[in-house]
Protein backbone atom coordinates (compact mmCIF):
# COMPACT_ATOMS: atom_id res chain seq x y z
CA UNK A 1 0.00 0.00 0.00
CA UNK A 2 1.24 3.64 -1.17
CA UNK A 3 1.87 6.09 2.03
CA UNK A 4 -0.53 8.87 2.06
CA UNK A 5 1.42 11.11 3.51
CA UNK A 6 -1.05 13.59 4.97
CA UNK A 7 -3.52 10.77 6.19
CA UNK A 8 -0.78 9.07 8.31
CA UNK A 9 0.01 12.25 9.78
CA UNK A 10 -3.29 13.33 10.80
CA UNK A 11 -3.77 9.62 12.14
CA UNK A 12 -1.13 9.58 14.25
CA UNK A 13 -1.14 12.98 15.97
CA UNK A 14 -4.76 12.36 16.82
CA UNK A 15 -3.40 9.39 19.14
CA UNK A 16 -1.25 12.37 20.88
CA UNK A 17 -5.12 13.02 22.42
CA UNK A 18 -5.56 9.87 24.54
CA UNK A 19 -4.69 9.59 27.83
CA UNK A 20 -4.01 6.44 30.10
CA UNK A 21 -7.51 5.12 31.46
CA UNK A 22 -9.57 6.07 28.83
CA UNK A 23 -11.75 4.28 26.68
CA UNK A 24 -11.46 4.77 23.33
CA UNK A 25 -13.64 4.86 20.45
CA UNK A 26 -11.82 3.19 17.15
CA UNK A 27 -12.74 4.75 13.76
CA UNK A 28 -12.46 3.20 10.34
CA UNK A 29 -11.21 3.71 7.15
CA UNK A 30 -7.66 4.43 5.46
CA UNK A 31 -6.66 7.37 7.61
CA UNK A 32 -8.37 5.63 11.05
CA UNK A 33 -5.85 3.08 10.64
CA UNK A 34 -2.81 5.12 10.60
CA UNK A 35 -4.44 5.99 14.22
CA UNK A 36 -5.26 2.30 15.51
CA UNK A 37 -1.52 1.30 14.44
CA UNK A 38 0.24 4.06 16.12
CA UNK A 39 -2.45 3.25 18.93
CA UNK A 40 -1.34 -0.50 19.07
CA UNK A 41 2.70 0.92 19.25
CA UNK A 42 1.48 2.84 22.46
CA UNK A 43 -0.53 0.27 24.05
CA UNK A 44 2.48 -2.67 23.37
CA UNK A 45 4.74 -0.17 25.03
CA UNK A 46 2.36 0.13 28.07
CA UNK A 47 -0.33 2.37 27.84
CA UNK A 48 -3.51 1.42 29.74
CA UNK A 49 -6.61 2.07 27.73
CA UNK A 50 -9.72 0.35 26.70
CA UNK A 51 -11.17 0.51 23.06
CA UNK A 52 -14.50 -0.25 21.35
CA UNK A 53 -14.44 -0.44 17.39
CA UNK A 54 -17.15 1.07 14.71
CA UNK A 55 -16.49 -1.79 12.22
CA UNK A 56 -15.52 -5.37 12.23
CA UNK A 57 -12.68 -4.47 10.37
CA UNK A 58 -11.28 -2.40 12.81
CA UNK A 59 -12.56 -4.56 15.30
CA UNK A 60 -10.12 -7.38 13.41
CA UNK A 61 -7.06 -4.60 12.97
CA UNK A 62 -7.86 -3.90 17.20
CA UNK A 63 -7.00 -7.36 18.13
CA UNK A 64 -3.64 -8.00 15.39
CA UNK A 65 -2.63 -4.97 17.31
CA UNK A 66 -3.14 -6.08 21.10
CA UNK A 67 -5.64 -3.31 21.83
CA UNK A 68 -8.06 -4.54 24.33
CA UNK A 69 -11.57 -4.25 23.14
CA UNK A 70 -14.34 -3.92 26.19
CA UNK A 71 -17.97 -5.04 25.56
CA UNK A 72 -20.47 -2.37 25.42
CA UNK A 73 -21.94 -3.06 28.93
CA UNK A 74 -18.73 -2.39 30.54
CA UNK A 75 -18.73 0.99 29.02
CA UNK A 76 -20.34 3.53 30.20
CA UNK A 77 -18.95 6.84 28.40
CA UNK A 78 -16.47 6.56 25.43
CA UNK A 79 -13.49 9.31 26.39
CA UNK A 80 -12.44 9.86 22.74
CA UNK A 81 -13.66 8.51 19.12
CA UNK A 82 -11.17 9.50 16.70
CA UNK A 83 -12.62 8.39 13.18
CA UNK A 84 -11.94 9.91 9.24
CA UNK A 85 -14.60 11.22 7.10
CA UNK A 86 -15.40 11.38 3.62
CA UNK A 87 -15.91 15.11 3.47
CA UNK A 88 -15.65 17.98 6.32
CA UNK A 89 -16.64 21.63 6.84
CA UNK A 90 -14.93 24.22 8.80
CA UNK A 91 -18.37 24.41 11.35
CA UNK A 92 -17.03 20.66 12.11
CA UNK A 93 -20.09 19.25 9.90
CA UNK A 94 -19.25 15.61 8.13
CA UNK A 95 -20.11 13.48 5.49
CA UNK A 96 -19.27 9.99 6.57
CA UNK A 97 -19.88 6.37 5.53
CA UNK A 98 -17.69 5.93 2.55
CA UNK A 99 -16.13 2.92 3.95
CA UNK A 100 -19.93 1.67 4.66
CA UNK A 101 -19.66 2.19 8.63
CA UNK A 102 -21.45 5.23 9.43
CA UNK A 103 -23.96 3.44 11.21
CA UNK A 104 -21.89 2.13 14.05
CA UNK A 105 -19.34 5.07 13.77
CA UNK A 106 -22.46 7.75 14.36
CA UNK A 107 -23.58 5.22 17.16
CA UNK A 108 -20.40 5.51 18.90
CA UNK A 109 -19.76 9.49 18.59
CA UNK A 110 -22.69 10.02 20.15
CA UNK A 111 -21.72 7.97 23.04
CA UNK A 112 -18.46 9.71 23.29
CA UNK A 113 -17.20 13.01 25.20
CA UNK A 114 -15.30 13.76 21.87
CA UNK A 115 -15.09 13.27 18.49
CA UNK A 116 -11.34 13.67 16.58
CA UNK A 117 -11.98 13.94 13.10
CA UNK A 118 -8.51 12.77 10.77
CA UNK A 119 -8.85 13.67 7.50
CA UNK A 120 -6.17 14.73 4.63
CA UNK A 121 -6.52 18.65 3.19
CA UNK A 122 -8.32 16.95 0.16
CA UNK A 123 -11.45 16.51 2.66
CA UNK A 124 -11.77 19.70 3.93
CA UNK A 125 -14.72 21.54 2.10
CA UNK A 126 -16.04 24.63 1.70
CA UNK A 127 -19.83 23.24 1.27
CA UNK A 128 -20.72 19.60 2.14
CA UNK A 129 -22.31 17.49 -0.90
CA UNK A 130 -19.69 16.81 -3.61
CA UNK A 131 -19.19 13.30 -2.00
CA UNK A 132 -22.46 11.20 -2.44
CA UNK A 133 -24.24 11.18 1.19
CA UNK A 134 -24.11 7.41 1.81
CA UNK A 135 -27.99 6.36 3.27
CA UNK A 136 -28.10 2.89 4.99
CA UNK A 137 -31.21 1.15 4.44
CA UNK A 138 -33.18 -1.92 5.41
CA UNK A 139 -33.16 -4.59 2.94
CA UNK A 140 -36.35 -5.59 3.22
CA UNK A 141 -38.13 -3.25 0.55
CA UNK A 142 -35.54 -1.41 -0.27
CA UNK A 143 -36.83 -0.94 -3.92
CA UNK A 144 -39.57 1.46 -1.87
CA UNK A 145 -37.21 3.23 0.05
CA UNK A 146 -34.79 3.68 -3.04
CA UNK A 147 -38.18 5.49 -4.69
CA UNK A 148 -39.08 7.71 -2.03
CA UNK A 149 -34.88 9.42 -1.86
CA UNK A 150 -35.73 9.22 -5.71
CA UNK A 151 -38.73 11.12 -5.36
CA UNK A 152 -36.82 13.64 -2.83
CA UNK A 153 -34.40 14.47 -5.26
CA UNK A 154 -31.42 12.60 -3.74
CA UNK A 155 -30.54 10.48 -6.71
CA UNK A 156 -29.83 7.49 -5.07
CA UNK A 157 -27.21 4.58 -6.01
CA UNK A 158 -27.68 1.30 -5.05
CA UNK A 159 -23.72 0.39 -3.62
CA UNK A 160 -21.77 -2.27 -5.24
CA UNK A 161 -18.91 -4.27 -4.37
CA UNK A 162 -17.31 -6.58 -6.65
CA UNK A 163 -20.40 -6.28 -8.19
CA UNK A 164 -22.74 -7.93 -5.80
CA UNK A 165 -24.47 -5.87 -3.55
CA UNK A 166 -22.78 -4.24 -1.04
CA UNK A 167 -23.95 -5.75 2.19
CA UNK A 168 -22.75 -3.69 5.47
CA UNK A 169 -21.92 -5.09 9.05
CA UNK A 170 -24.92 -4.72 10.36
CA UNK A 171 -26.65 -6.42 7.33
CA UNK A 172 -28.26 -3.97 5.21
CA UNK A 173 -27.67 -1.90 2.04
CA UNK A 174 -26.61 1.32 1.02
CA UNK A 175 -27.87 4.22 -1.25
CA UNK A 176 -25.41 6.62 -2.24
CA UNK A 177 -27.60 9.61 -2.66
CA UNK A 178 -25.79 12.66 -5.11
CA UNK A 179 -26.49 15.93 -4.38
CA UNK A 180 -23.75 17.78 -5.43
CA UNK A 181 -24.21 20.72 -2.69
CA UNK A 182 -26.13 20.21 0.45
CA UNK A 183 -27.51 23.32 1.47
CA UNK A 184 -29.76 22.96 4.86
CA UNK A 185 -28.39 19.92 6.29
CA UNK A 186 -30.23 19.81 9.31
CA UNK A 187 -33.38 19.86 7.28
CA UNK A 188 -32.19 17.00 4.98
CA UNK A 189 -31.01 15.20 7.94
CA UNK A 190 -34.08 15.12 9.45
CA UNK A 191 -36.15 14.65 6.41
CA UNK A 192 -33.70 11.59 5.36
CA UNK A 193 -34.17 9.76 8.44
CA UNK A 194 -37.94 10.30 8.25
CA UNK A 195 -38.41 7.57 5.95
CA UNK A 196 -39.09 4.57 7.70
CA UNK A 197 -36.91 1.87 5.69
CA UNK A 198 -33.78 4.10 6.20
CA UNK A 199 -30.98 2.95 8.84
CA UNK A 200 -28.97 5.81 9.20
CA UNK A 201 -27.45 8.64 7.20
CA UNK A 202 -23.53 9.98 6.95
CA UNK A 203 -24.41 13.54 7.52
CA UNK A 204 -22.15 13.70 10.97
CA UNK A 205 -23.53 17.60 11.87
CA UNK A 206 -23.31 18.30 15.86
CA UNK A 207 -20.21 15.56 17.01
CA UNK A 208 -17.16 16.24 15.66
CA UNK A 209 -14.94 18.36 18.43
CA UNK A 210 -11.87 18.89 16.45
CA UNK A 211 -10.51 18.10 12.97
CA UNK A 212 -7.10 17.09 12.59
CA UNK A 213 -6.10 17.73 8.79
CA UNK A 214 -3.00 16.53 7.32
CA UNK A 215 -1.50 18.20 4.31
CA UNK A 216 0.57 16.51 1.41
CA UNK A 217 3.73 17.74 3.32
CA UNK A 218 3.36 15.66 6.45
CA UNK A 219 2.28 19.31 8.50
CA UNK A 220 -0.91 19.12 10.73
CA UNK A 221 -3.53 21.79 10.35
CA UNK A 222 -6.05 21.54 13.02
CA UNK A 223 -9.69 23.27 13.45
C1 LIG B 1 -16.23 4.77 6.85
C2 LIG B 1 -15.97 6.21 6.97
C3 LIG B 1 -14.56 6.67 6.83
O1 LIG B 1 -14.19 7.33 7.98
C4 LIG B 1 -14.48 7.58 5.65
O2 LIG B 1 -14.95 6.88 4.52
C5 LIG B 1 -13.06 8.08 5.40
O3 LIG B 1 -12.26 7.02 5.02
P1 LIG B 1 -10.75 7.22 4.55
O4 LIG B 1 -10.01 7.69 5.76
O5 LIG B 1 -10.35 5.85 4.08
O6 LIG B 1 -10.73 8.22 3.43
O7 LIG B 1 -16.83 7.02 7.20
O8 LIG B 1 -17.60 4.50 6.94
Amino acid sequence: MQTDIGKKAAGEKAAEYIKPGMTVGLGTGSTAYYTILRIGELVRSGLDIKAVATSAQSEQLAIEQQIPLVDFEQVEKIDIDIDGADEADAQLQLIKGGGGALLREKIIAAASKEMLVVIDEKKLVKHLGKFPLPVEVTTFGWELTFKQLAALGAHPVLRLKDNNRFVTDNGNYILDCHYQKIHNAAALHAQLNNIPGVVENGLFLHYATRLIIGNADGSIREI
